[in-house]
């Protein structure tokens, strides 16, 4: 049988994506960001973001096609984020889709913008199959997760309170360093140590639960209090403390779900495991507890299409297609 040929369209922050995807084999995967325009306002301004999703969909879209080689009227399904995201945002992916869906006379699958994250894993090996346990962290959610079933999964613990990566953009505020902030504290990471006396509070936390607030205002207290003080300090052992404190829990935890499962394999998704630092780590951590480790390359970790087409395709096999009523939202519960 041939496989399904689908769209995917993500616009629910800053980057206007569009993905076509022939089974679970991507054919082209386009992106236009407006992170430098944002980056200017020290994060996302909704207003500016719909306006450029909305000035740049049509291009994306044909360039994903144009790419792919395939004509519009070959798709078998239009895959669109949504929720959650930003409403005016989300609401310009979901509209063109919606057009396209109803001129073509085919499915609309809108997708949870979530779930995308966590098919990302299936573009990267052909062969992943649940069960698995799921490290999920992105701007919005910090999640430990046991997927069951290719739609169905398991909260086993999350964050209290901040997400890893807001965590991550906060303390790259307090350094100085711009919107988003991940990349940048990574990067200023590798020129420290982590010698920074962190609290221990992360691993005080049960189960697999974990908090970011407390975390985020220590370093805070610290810089504060050095600058107050007139000592000297390192913007990088900072870094590098804060990296390895939000990190190494996640890793552990991760870890831990797996062997309590009893799974074999461990999958990730979300912006935050763009990071080379988790990266290495859970690579470690799994071999050392004899765990396959999937990793989405870093590019279908933060925000892309590609994820949307793939969780598209899932809900696509399940028989799960969206009413043309189908309406934006800004928040959707994580189950
Ligand atoms: O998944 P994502 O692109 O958007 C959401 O769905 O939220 O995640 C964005 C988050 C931001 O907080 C960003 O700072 C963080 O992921 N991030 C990183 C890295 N790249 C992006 N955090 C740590 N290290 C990175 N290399
Ligand atoms: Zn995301």
């Amino acid at each position: 049988m041939a496989q399904p040929l689908i769209l995917g369209i993500e616009s629910s922050c800053d980057e206007t994506a569009a993905a076509v995807i022939r089974g679970r084999t991507l054919l082209s995967d386009e992106i236009v960001s407006s992170a430098s325009v944002q980056a200017k306002f020290g994060g996302v301004v909704p207003e500016i973001a719909s306006r450029i999703h909305s000035d740049a969909v049509d291009e994306v879209v044909l360039r994903a096609l144009g790419k792919a080689n395939v004509r519009k009227e070959d798709l078998a399904a239009v895959a669109v984020t949504y929720g959650a995201g930003l409403l005016g945002a989300l609401l310009v992916g979901l509209s063109f889709a919606k057009g396209l869906a109803y001129g073509l006379n085919i499915p609309l699958i809108g997708v949870n913008h979530i779930r995308g994250h966590l098919a990302a894993s299936y573009l990267e090996d052909e062969t992943l199959a649940p069960p698995f346990v799921t490290l999920l962290a992105s701007g919005g959610h910090t999640a430990i997760l046991f997927t069951k079933t290719k739609t169905d999964f398991e909260v086993l613990g999350g964050t209290l309170d901040d997400a890893a990566g807001e965590a991550f953009d906060k303390v790259a505020r307090v350094l100085g360093l711009p919107y988003p902030g991940g990349p940048h504290v990574e990067k200023l990471a590798r020129e420290g140590r982590p010698v920074v006396p962190m609290p221990k509070m992360l691993k005080g936390l049960g189960g697999y639960d974990f908090s970011y607030s407390g975390l985020k205002t220590h370093i805070i207290n610290y810089v504060h209090t050095k600058e107050q003080r007139g000592e000297a300090w390192s913007k990088a052992d900072v870094a590098a403390s804060f990296q390895s404190a939000a990190l190494d829990i996640l890793v552990e935890k991760t870890v831990d779900g797996a062997l309590e499962r009893h799974v074999h394999t461990v999958t990730a998704g979300g912006g935050v495991v763009a990071n080379g630092y988790l990266r290495e780590r859970l690579q470690t951590a799994c071999e050392k507890a004899g765990l396959k480790l999937v990793l989405p390359e870093k590019k279908h970790c933060t925000d892309n299409a590609a994820m949307i087409a793939a969780e598209g395709l899932i809900q696509y096999e399940a028989g799960n297609v969206s009413p043309l009523s189908l309406n934006a939202r800004a928040s959707i519960p994580l189950r």
